[in-house]
């Protein structure tokens, strides 16, 4: 997720403006439907019917490196977006060597994240220390590195994994300028939302509608139906939907979030084997002394091995027209850098009577080109060539990546599917 990945740092508790959405959109041949569901805060309930068929976009160029692999990442990734950093594993993909190092380096970032804070504490003067010491407080730095090392430990073993498996050598990379400590706390911050037991309330908001809408257009019968699951981040989903019986495709370009999927899917050999503490670092918005420490074991479900990881830019690795029979989108449209992409290439990738399900928030970037409204996107669909046929809806709330004990709640509002026709 790196820095696409939404900050669960940011603003406002119980706050939202939320543009829940909730799609579902039938391939062009079959002039079918989608369902809708808008609403926010201030305004509940407003459904939407549309019928409609234009011409579909021309296809995208194909890309000669797309290949797939079983959790197993690829020998030659390549990777679309450029983050501008200097190429110093010219035979690594794009970002796979900052991924690396960061998950190399996590001992000495989140120790320099504990020093400035210490910093901080020890700048007081000594009547304000002796308050702090009443309080506990420098117990704090010496419980926080416990945490540390136990990340630690699971971190290199990331690393380790991914070494091997890209063939980088059994040696660390050692390249401390190239090590992000946002790389890994993100990771640890999504991985507990997907694969732990305390993710699991975050999971039952959004992962049952999406799945129910699913379910609902193939009548129940998941088996040998195509899925395309593209932004998976830790690959939860995917793996939920491989459950029930799909052909699961999944796909993501952000090396820390594929790393972390790769080494739960292929280096575990028994559930909640691997433990962190996730928060340990997050000092702001505890309820009590201890929250930040709380620790976690993963996974609590085993991922779906049947699951086939595509790494790279959804935009660019998937040549073949009309290949699903469905794309499943969580939390995703409103990521990448042009909307109008990513729906396009979504609809030219639906079989005909395919089915695309959607739910997530329009939470734009800066850096997107257009920040659509609900309603904007609708009419995107509508122009790109979507049928769609807004039944009913309602709203829900979903947290994202929050650590459970937080006082700050940055909630999404999100539109719940309903199946649609
Ligand atoms: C907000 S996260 C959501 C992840 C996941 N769907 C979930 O609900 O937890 C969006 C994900 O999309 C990925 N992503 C963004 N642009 C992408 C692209 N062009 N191709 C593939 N993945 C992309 C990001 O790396 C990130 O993991």
């Amino acid at each position: 997720m790196g820095k696409s990945s939404y900050p669960s740092h940011l603003l406002a508790v119980l706050l939202c403006v939320l543009l829940p959405l909730y799609l579902a959109l039938r391939g062009p041949a079959s002039l079918s439907d989608i369902s809708f569901v808008l609403s926010s805060l201030s305004e509940r309930v407003e459904s939407i019917r549309l019928t409609l068929a234009s011409p579909v976009a021309g296809p995208i160029a194909p890309t000669p490196q797309a290949f797939e692999a079983a959790a197993e990442p690829a020998k030659e990734v390549r990777r679309s977006v450029q983050d501008g950093r200097r190429k110093r594993y010219p035979s690594l993909p794009d970002g796979l060597a900052h991924c690396i190092n960061s998950f190399e380096q996590y001992p000495f970032l989140a120790e320099q994240v504990l020093q400035r804070k210490h910093a901080r504490y020890a700048k007081q003067t000594p009547a304000q220390k002796a308050v702090g010491d009443k309080l506990g407080y420098p117990a704090h730095f010496e419980k926080a590195r416990d945490g540390i090392e136990v990340n630690s430990r699971f971190a290199e073993q990331i690393a380790q994994a991914a070494r091997v498996s890209y063939h980088t050598g059994s040696r660390r990379l050692e390249d401390e300028d190239d090590a992000e400590f946002g790389v890994v706390d993100l990771a640890f911050g999504h991985l507990s939302r997907d694969w732990s037991s305390q993710g699991a309330k975050e999971r039952q908001a959004v992962f049952p509608p999406v799945m129910a809408a699913l379910e609902q257009h193939f009548g129940g019968k998941g088996r040998g139906n195509r899925v395309l699951v593209p932004g998976i981040g830790m690959g939860r989903l995917a793996s939920d939907i491989a459950d029930l019986g799909y052909d699961v495709t999944a796909n993501e370009l952000d090396y820390s979030s594929i790393l972390t999927y790769h080494f739960l899917a292929n280096h575990t050999s028994s559930l909640h084997q691997h433990k962190l503490q996730p928060f340990v670092t997050k000092w702001t918005h505890q309820a009590n002394p201890s929250s930040r420490y709380s620790a976690l074991t993963v996974p609590d479900h085993w991922p779906n091995k049947a699951v086939k990881l595509v790494e790279g830019d959804f935009l660019e690795m998937f040549p073949q027209e009309g290949e699903f029979d469905a794309v499943v989108s969580l939390f995703f449209i409103d990521i990448g850098n042009n909307v109008v992409d990513f729906l396009t290439e979504i609809h030219r990738l639906l079989k005909p009577g395919g089915v695309w399900i959607n739910l997530g928030p329009l939470k734009w970037g800066t850096h997107t080109a257009l920040q659509l409204s609900a309603e904007e996107v609708l009419e995107l669909a509508d122009m790109i060539g979507f049928d769609v046929d807004h039944t009913s809806r309602r709203s829900i709330d979903s947290l994202y990546a929050e650590q459970p004990e937080t006082l700050l709640k940055f909630t999404y509002g999100e539109y719940l599917p309903w199946p649609c026709e």
